[in-house]
């Protein structure tokens, strides 16, 4: 679990700010939900036999005997607050949600057992419609972040929840004569969620794999016309993608659509964003038979792309507009009471008032470090009729001026 420290937050800020501007843009509302949830939710939505559930909940007893659980994702929470609070029945949703989600797996580069996603979720909309809008925010997403040349959509098609079940069938029986031969994972999932043995990293059950029945086999017509229908969008969109006959993602609750958005400069991280379509969900938590789809995309992995890539603007890393030093303690309620004057009357300057005394030197070293373009410097034993103003970006000469006009001296020398 990583603290994020002040040097870091400019990043993070921008991510958001990006993020709900383009939601804004895209008429998506805001949900929020506990971070925590009774634990039966999740073993019901993402599934008994999920390396989530299994081996990387953080789950304990509350003290009613309750068994609760840290949220691992968001999509079982959102429906069930959703399906809680009548956001189902008749009618369509489109939002999203922000925040940290926890996963016992082993930490490594973009993997971490606090992290944060930013998700969006889509009930009562059953067509390639919403797949398509969802995708192209995601693409919108990637170009406002300057990363889209470095992240690549993969698609594939889970079929019905009766497809999904004869191609699993036909794929444990072709496996069952190789179990033997298969990495030990993937002869424990034999028996208990075959799909995932697609996904496994083992050469030896990949080349197994070469001569298995193929999922494109099972799908129905209406499932295949429906995902023909999706690629024909995407290229009109001008929206690049590879169908992986592979990609069964790592929750159960997945039919038709799925997708990863991945990149090859994390390491063994590859995905930044995933999801699909999730349509038998909330009537197996109980609730209204209502179709959903969304993604969730792992902002640690954004940040780190953005980084490394150098992909982030200069001016988030620009916090402070005005430094005032202030020097000698007779200045002091004259300096607060002009940064507030300062702050009133032009509300988007930055102002960082300098406490806890020092010297000139040692101040005005503060202000260039702080970033500031400006430092305004209160210096005496009693209240000044005149403020030094020094430009930090040049090596410009230390002028003063009469306190009382320091805002239009702000206005005249920070215009833009
Ligand atoms: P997920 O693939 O488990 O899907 O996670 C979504 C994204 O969260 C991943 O693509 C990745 O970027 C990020 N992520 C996952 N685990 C970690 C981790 N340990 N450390 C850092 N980042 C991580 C879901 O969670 C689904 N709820 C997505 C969804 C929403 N499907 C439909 N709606």
């Amino acid at each position: 679990m990583n603290d994020v420290l002040p040097d870091q937050t400019p990043a993070w800020q921008y991510l958001e700010q990006t993020m709900r501007d383009l939601l804004a843009a895209y008429a998506y509302r805001e949900i929020r939900f506990p971070v925590l949830e009774q634990t039966q939710l999740f073993k019901r939505s993402i599934g008994e036999v999920t390396d989530i559930v299994e081996k990387e909940m953080y789950t304990f007893e509350d003290r009613n005997g309750d068994s609760l659980s840290l949220r691992p994702e968001g999509t079982a929470s959102c429906v069930r607050a959703a399906e809680q609070h009548g956001l189902l029945y008749n009618q369509t949703q489109k939002l999203w949600y922000m925040g940290p989600m926890y996963r016992h797996e082993r930490p490594q580069k973009g993997r971490y057992r606090q992290f944060y996603q930013m998700g969006v979720e889509a009930f009562g909309m059953p067509g390639v419609d919403i797949e398509a809008e969802i995708l192209m925010f995601c693409y919108d997403l990637w170009q406002r972040l300057d990363i889209i040349d470095v992240v690549r959509l993969q698609i594939n098609n889970l079929g019905t929840a009766d497809d999904r079940l004869s191609f699993s069938e036909a794929l444990k029986n072709y496996l069952e004569v190789h179990r033997e031969d298969l990495d030990e994972d993937s002869q424990r999932r034999l028996d208990k969620n075959v799909l995932r043995i697609l996904d496994s990293k083992s050469p030896q059950t990949q080349e197994i794999l070469r001569n298995a029945p193929q999922m494109p086999d099972y799908i129905s017509t209406e499932s295949a016309e429906s995902f023909s229908a999706i690629q024909k969008i995407l290229v009109s969109a001008g929206i690049d993608f590879e169908v992986n006959t592979r990609l069964v993602r790592g929750l159960d609750y997945y039919n038709g659509l799925v997708f990863e958005w991945v990149t090859d400069k994390l390491g063994a991280q590859s995905a930044v964003c995933s999801g699909g379509r999730y349509d038998g969900l909330s009537k197996q938590l109980g609730g209204t038979d209502t179709p959903g789809v969304g993604f969730a995309l792992g902002m640690e992995r954004l940040i780190l792309l953005l980084e490394e890539l150098d992909r982030l603007p200069a001016e988030t890393a620009h916090t402070v507009d005005v430094y005032l030093a202030v020097i000698g303690s007779g200045v002091t309620e004259q300096a607060q009471l002009l940064a507030r004057a300062i702050r009133q009357n032009l509300p988007e300057l930055r102002v960082l008032t300098h406490c806890g005394g020092g010297k000139y030197n040692s101040q005005l070293k503060k202000a260039f470090a702080s970033g500031a373009r400006c430092a305004l410097i209160l210096e005496g034993d009693e209240a000044q009729a005149e403020i030094k103003t020094k430009i930090l970006d040049d090596d410009g000469a230390t002028d003063s001026i009469a306190t009382s006009s320091v805002c239009d001296w702000l206005k005249a020398n920070l215009k833009n």
